[in-house]
């Protein structure tokens, strides 16, 4: 985003910048009276108008008007989104044991925690850390999955990683809890904090929905805590937001492959990320983390799932998946998130097919499917990346899934590493008092 100064002079609401919102890759304007950020307009009319909440040296936060009650706090950034220099409020809320986004984190941040996640995943050079100790590092506290959204790889992750360091997991999701009887996500969170439980580890199909967790948490601790404390909220995905832990080991399978683990510098190499972009809070924290860390990131699929605004994160767009293929050093590939796209008639889940922004699968797998064809034409070394789940045949075919170039179960098992690492991190953060 732009930093907001500078801009076209507008006579009634004094001067105006244009920037993009980090959470929804939409364009906002900025009004901006006496040098200082006023108030954004965000040009979504789902959004409508939007006020400054607080400020930050580098930061927007905002509320988004009456939405806010369902859709929880905006965060807008500063200065050159992804670029690692840790002025968004990621870098605060990781001290204070929270993990919402990789946006704002500092390279020296994302590294930290990847480096954290090399022990655990047995890559660390000196091997001084005793695996056999791993499980004193969460003793005696516990972890609670709360998962409003579907999920396998990353709530088991979640799960795996607790235990492997001593915690207590407890799993809870939509169905079979009070949330089906219609408690907010807000007072779910209050009741399982009141609990004493030290971590929540959060899904949700709204963007910002742990975000507004742990702006309610602080506002009630003092009523469910005696010192006050707030438990540490990790984010496991918000709606099209972020989904900080999956960028993560995103960037932990590129940097192993290409022996980048020392430092974790990714600069000199290009990673493709192919697909629904405009729906997916992988690539959003894929293009913040390895922008941060030097990589190039270009973004590929048709013009309605990729919104030239996205830009603005820092990477670049192309409808071109063949006319770029064989400059990528990794090709992230995404699901078509239907469920999350208008159109194809009813509400609830959607099938594939179902959707305005593409008008056939087939055609769309004909154009952006990974192919044997394609797979052919990425550089000798390149690897072949997937989020999961895979629609086998819609966004790549078993070939591409099953290659030697397909990193995907790598990805998965790097995930737990990534994870330990985040709830080691933020827990002690925690423990230490916020
Ligand atoms: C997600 O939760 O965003 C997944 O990891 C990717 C997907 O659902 O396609």
């Amino acid at each position: 985003m732009k930093q907001p100064r500078g801009g076209e002079a507008c006579p009634s609401r004094g001067v105006r910048a244009v920037g993009v919102c980090q959470r929804f890759g939409r364009r906002v304007k900025f009004a901006i009276r006496a040098g200082r950020v006023q108030g954004f307009l965000c040009t979504s009319a789902w959004w409508g108008w939007v006020y400054l909440g607080e400020r930050v040296p580098g930061v927007v936060y905002c509320s988004m008007g009456k939405r806010i009650a369902s859709g929880g706090a905006g965060v807008v950034r500063g200065p050159g989104p992804g670029r690692g220099q840790g002025s968004g409020d990621g870098g605060a809320l990781f001290a204070r044991g929270h993990l919402l986004q990789l946006a704002g984190l500092s390279a020296k941040e994302l590294r930290a925690i990847l480096g954290r996640a090399r022990v655990f995943a047995g890559h660390d050079a000196d091997g001084s850390d005793d695996p056999k100790a791993w499980r004193e590092r969460l003793r005696g506290k516990v972890v609670a999955n709360l998962f409003f959204e579907d999920s396998t790889r990353t709530r088991v992750s979640f799960a795996v990683a607790a235990e492997r360091l001593g915690a207590q997991v407890i799993n809870l999701t939509s169905v079979g809890s009070s949330i089906s009887k219609g408690e907010t996500v807000a007072d779910t969170a209050l009741n399982v904090a009141a609990m004493g439980v030290d971590g929540i580890v959060m899904r949700h199909k709204s963007s910002g929905a742990p975000h507004l967790v742990v702006r309610t948490l602080a506002e009630r601790a003092h009523s469910y805590d005696d010192a006050g404390r707030v438990c540490s909220v990790i984010n496991a995905g918000d709606g099209r937001h972020e989904h900080p832990t999956q960028g993560l080991l995103d960037i932990y399978t590129i940097a192993e492959r290409f022996d980048r683990l020392d430092g974790f510098d990714l600069s000199g190499l290009t990673v493709g990320i192919v697909g629904d972009i405009a729906s997916s809070r992988v690539a959003r924290s894929g293009i913040v983390g390895l922008g941060a860390l030097g990589a190039k990131v270009v973004c590929i699929g048709p013009p309605t799932l990729v919104p030239r605004s996205i830009e603005a994160m820092g990477c670049k767009t192309t409808h071109d998946l063949d006319g770029v293929i064989g400059k990528l050093d990794a090709v992230n590939v995404l699901r078509i998130q239907f469920e999350r796209h208008d159109g194809g008639g009813g509400g609830g889940e959607k099938m594939p097919g179902a959707s305005n922004a593409v008008a056939s699968v087939r055609e769309y797998y004909e154009v952006y499917g990974l192919n044997s064809a394609r797979l052919a034409k990425l550089r000798p070394g390149a690897i072949v990346m997937h989020p999961g789940p895979i629609n086998r045949g819609v966004e790549m075919s078993s070939e591409a899934a099953d290659s030697g170039q397909s990193m995907v179960l790598r990805q998965v098992r790097h995930g737990v590493a990534v994870r330990m690492a985040v709830l080691e991190m933020c827990l002690n953060a925690s423990a230490q008092g916020r």
